[in-house]
């Protein structure tokens, strides 16, 4: 066997071993490479916070930005994604530029408890329950009286205004 065939066979096995690994790691690792949401949650998760072009959405760990796109495209909010792991701050990068959307979203490659969000008027998290309760004192903090937060599959420490059982997405009002 070639060289080059053995390399190919190994970087194939790697992918392979990362792809399978990524399903276990917690999705709020940055190496949770797939662990994301899809348009139809993401739409479901727009119309149950009822967003509108008035809106600021931001998106704690917007990964590949997607939630952010079609709220930005199908219901004419702004969005703010913040992002800490390279490669989702690329690919999110690279899809705002080829939906045209580079005036209506930005993407912060930051960790987000760094980054300070009152002017939010809409939060999107998919996050686990122990990065959710970290960040519960900054919302209680930061965020304006009725700002929304959707939370898709993981509960948060607040009182819960609405559920989506079909979508798996829970709605908050600080
Ligand atoms: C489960 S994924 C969700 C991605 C995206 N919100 C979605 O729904 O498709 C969680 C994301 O949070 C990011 N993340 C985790 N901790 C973070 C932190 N402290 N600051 C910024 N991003 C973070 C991860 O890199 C990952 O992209």
């Amino acid at each position: 066997m070639s060289f080059l065939l053995i390399n190919l066979i190994l970087v194939v096995l790697i992918v392979l071993l990362l792809v399978l690994l990524s399903w276990v790691w917690p999705p709020d690792s940055p190496w949770a490479l797939w662990w994301r949401t899809n348009k139809k949650t993401a739409r479901a998760m727009c119309k149950l916070a009822r967003v509108g072009k008035n809106d600021i959405v931001y998106d704690l760990g917007s990964g590949d930005g997607t939630a952010l796109i079609i709220a930005a495209k199908e219901f004419g909010a702004r969005g703010v994604g913040i992002e800490i792991d390279p490669l989702r701050f690329f690919i999110s990068s690279i899809l705002l530029h080829s939906n045209r959307l580079w005036n209506k979203v930005q993407i912060k490659r930051k960790n987000f408890h760094d980054v300070h969000i009152a002017d939010a008027t809409v939060i999107f998290v998919y996050l686990v329950p122990k990065a959710l309760n970290r960040l519960l004192p900054k919302f209680k903090k930061e965020l304006k009286k009725g700002t929304r937060i959707v939370s898709y599959r993981y509960e948060i420490n607040l009182p819960l205004k609405e559920h989506d059982k079909e979508n798996d997405i829970r709605l908050y009002i600080v």
